[in-house]
């Protein structure tokens, strides 16, 4: 076979192919798992920079271990252990017909159609008193699912802290969400009044800081209505009673042994 040849180039090119996706395909299984436990590793970062306590130089392993896993089943309001913790994962579990909640259009706030029927919480424990909640969230900005979590204070209606870890909206515009400057406002805001109702809300402008309503709102996202206004839905979605609500009346009245 000449050098040149039509069947040279080919086969030549044809082994190339089989090497080059050999070695795509090994990277890909070989990695798999340490991707595995940086997505896992991510999202206890998230977790702890919600709660506020995520320290740079300290292990991830050693942080996390103040905070107690457990998976609630929303339509109860109760902790569940049908699942392992370690693994439960409620993006999967909106996807499986058994363990995934068809929300009616009326209550979907958040604009997600179809939720988990259980969530995994996080509980900040100080020996055997909770000391904050942390809750995942998510929904629907202008172009993209935005999911975040948001931190209670033990008397689950005070914001320690909230923040999103994904979502596709428009840097400078949604994408703002993540500027240090407008999360820095959450800590101190309340979700429910004192008869429970839940209060809070993103506006379209700025609080009006003398308001008697200013500790359920938080300022809008000039230029980004829409994704602000998600932000605003989502968390009246998931802090209602379609969402976290009967797990945190259950929690006021029944503590962590219910
Ligand atoms: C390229 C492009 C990207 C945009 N991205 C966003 C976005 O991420 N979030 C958002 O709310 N609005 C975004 N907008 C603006 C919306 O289309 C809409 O004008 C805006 O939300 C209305 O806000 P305003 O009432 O504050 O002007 C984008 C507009 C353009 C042209």
């Amino acid at each position: 076979m000449s050098r040149d040849s039509t069947a040279r180039v080919l086969s030549v090119a044809f082994v190339l192919c089989v090497v080059c996706s050999i070695l795509v395909s090994a990277a890909a299984v070989g990695l798999s798992d340490r991707q595995e436990r940086n997505k896992a590793e991510e999202k206890k970062k998230n977790i702890l920079q919600a709660a506020g306590l995520y320290e740079v130089d300290v292990s991830i392993e050693e942080q996390f271990s103040k905070i107690e896993t457990r998976i609630v089943d929303l339509q109860s309001g109760e902790f569940t252990l049908e699942f392992d913790v370690a693994t439960f994962d409620s993006r999967s579990a909106a996807r499986d017909p058994e363990t995934s909640y068809r929300i009616s259009p009326d209550l979907d706030l958040a604009a997600i159609k179809v939720r988990s029927r259980y969530k995994d919480v996080y509980l900040v424990m100080a020996g055997d008193d909770l000391q904050q909640l942390i809750l995942p969230v998510h929904g629907k900005g202008l172009w993209s699912t935005m999911y975040g979590f948001i931190s209670l204070a033990n008397d689950f209606s005070t914001v320690n802290g909230f923040a999103f870890y994904e979502h596709g909206e428009t840097p400078g515009l949604g994408g703002e969400i993540d500027n240090p400057d407008w999360k820095k406002q959450w800590p101190g805001k309340k979700v429910y009044d004192e008869a429970g109702k839940t209060r809070i809300e993103v506006l379209k402008g700025t609080v009006e800081k003398n308001s008697q309503d200013a500790v359920y709102q938080a300022d809008g996202l000039a230029g980004a209505t829409l994704t602000a206004r998600g932000v605003g839905n989502l968390l009246k979605y998931w802090m209602g009673d379609n969402g976290y609500k009967p797990f945190i009346n259950k929690l006021k009245t029944a503590g962590l042994k219910q």
